[in-house]
């Protein structure tokens, strides 16, 4: 570099490279240079042997990359400067002629859109798949009978497809999220040269249409020093993130001797080293546990943002291991998820007969007293306090006598028992977006809808 007299030290070029994870983007990088130099052919600013030579120096470029065989430099700062280097070598002045009116910051930025542009489309495709999964599982589930739980305490009884169902419509939100930020990372950052814009007539729609942006970015300062669509990115999935980790965390207590709700495949568990009954849900496990990393890129970056003044700062080259490692742990727990649900199984024994625990029916019992003219806040204190006599008596709700039930209310009759009989305490969630057969039939179909 003609500015500097002295050579770099050896410890400012280990902090300043990024080339050890920046290469993933020699993709886009050459994509995005492709594009500027027809701009820059068709514009009149090179030549149309300039061009050839320009794209036949990446073919050359993106063949070594691709084969593994590309040879960096000491002084290669990042990949951006390693192609344009290694183009220069293989197409000499032509190569030399690619940076006009262009610059690193401007260059990078859009190397960076187009990546997370596209990760978020296959964070979508991967979106979809598990949706398709958890529907068909919760569709072979419809009426499996379960405890519902708060605070993990059995709470009131449902259908497992309808628990299912809920992380349908959590994945689905996720789904629509990284379709936002596609849209974030829809225009193009190219044109805005350092800075300030180029001193050249250029034509950043030309470049936009070829790299498939919608739009060009209207604030050349604001092209370069915007990382918002990663931040974007990273929001998504890190909320798709602790989805998953709820997901695992349940299938994690579902697959307890305790529980018993639920068993993964084979292939989707490990085994102890000393315990040989041991199977062990390491999937599901994972799930959770890789869940803060996620949230971990998306503060790092928030951190990395904040206070930063106008435009570009080196800071900002802190935003790429941030979102490479969220791509692939998302992606990772997204393909494993689906392949573990695919092949659980659930014990529908098991399910039942925590289901069939009359607690579970408490609401329903001083529900039946509203229907006779109690008010809830009432009715709610006495079978409170006929729950309170069952547990210390030590007897089911349906083993009270009529004599014992008179002590609460003279309302508790017949239709109290028929409603411990037969355990219609499901059935009766009719309202919209309930448990209920004829509800679940409805969200089924809201579901599907969503899935195409
Ligand atoms: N590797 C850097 C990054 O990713 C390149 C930016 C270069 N711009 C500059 N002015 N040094 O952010």
């Amino acid at each position: 570099m003609a500015r500097f007299e002295d050579p770099q030290d050896a410890l400012f070029k280990a902090i300043n490279t990024s080339l050890s994870y920046d290469r993933r983007l020699y993709p886009e990088d050459i994509e995005g240079s492709i594009a500027h130099a027809e701009m820059l052919a068709a514009k009149h600013i090179i030549t149309a042997e300039d061009l050839e030579q320009i794209k036949n120096g990446m073919v050359q470029v993106k063949k070594e990359l691709d084969a593994g065989v590309f040879v960096f430099n000491d002084d290669d700062e990042d990949i951006h400067m390693a192609i344009e280097r290694r183009l220069t070598e293989i197409a000499g002045d032509a190569g030399a002629k690619l940076h006009t009116a262009r610059s690193r910051n401007d260059q990078v930025a859009t190397a960076v859109t187009l990546f997370t542009k596209r990760r978020a489309q296959v964070a979508s495709a991967k979106l979809a798949k598990l949706l398709d999964t958890i529907y068909k599982l919760a569709d072979a589930h419809r009426d499996w009978a379960m405890p519902g739980y708060t605070h993990l305490q059995r709470a009131q009884s449902v259908y497992l497809g309808h628990h299912l169902l809920a992380y349908f419509w959590m994945f689905n939100r996720d789904h629509e999220r990284f379709a936002q930020v596609v849209e974030a990372s829809n225009t193009l950052p190219l044109g805005a040269g350092a800075l300030a814009g180029a001193n050249f007539e250029t034509d950043r729609h030309m470049v936009a249409d070829r790299l498939g942006f919608e739009s060009v970015a209207p604030n050349s300062m604001d092209a370069v020093a915007n990382r918002d669509f990663v931040l974007d990115y990273l929001s998504a999935a890190a909320t798709c993130a602790t989805h998953l980790s709820r997901i695992g965390a349940e299938i994690v207590l579902w697959s307890s001797e305790e529980f018993g709700f639920a068993e993964v495949s084979d292939g989707f568990a490990s085994g102890s080293s000393l315990m040989p009954q041991k199977k062990n849900p390491d999937a599901a496990e994972l799930l959770r546990g890789k869940a803060p990393r996620v949230l971990a890129s998306l503060t790092t970056l928030h951190g990395v943002m904040h206070g930063l003044p106008l435009t570009y700062n080196k800071d900002m080259q802190e935003d790429k291991e941030a979102l490479f490692d969220a791509v692939d742990t998302l992606e990772l727990c997204l393909d494993a998820a689906t392949g573990m649900l695919e092949g659980i199984v659930f014990h529908r024994e098991r399910m039942a007969d925590a289901a069939g625990d009359q607690m579970l029916a408490a609401v329903d019992i001083a529900d039946l007293l509203v229907r006779k003219g109690v008010p809830f806040r009432e009715a709610h204190g006495i079978v409170g306090s006929l729950v309170r006599y069952a547990v210390d008596t030590g007897k089911q709700l349906s083993e009270l006598t009529d004599a014992e039930l008179s002590k609460f209310s003279d309302q508790l009759g017949d239709d109290y028992r028929a409603l411990l009989s037969d355990g219609g305490w499901i059935e009766s969630k009719v309202s919209r977006g309930g448990t209920s057969s004829t509800s679940l039939d409805a969200q089924f179909k809201l579901a599907r809808a969503q899935l195409r």
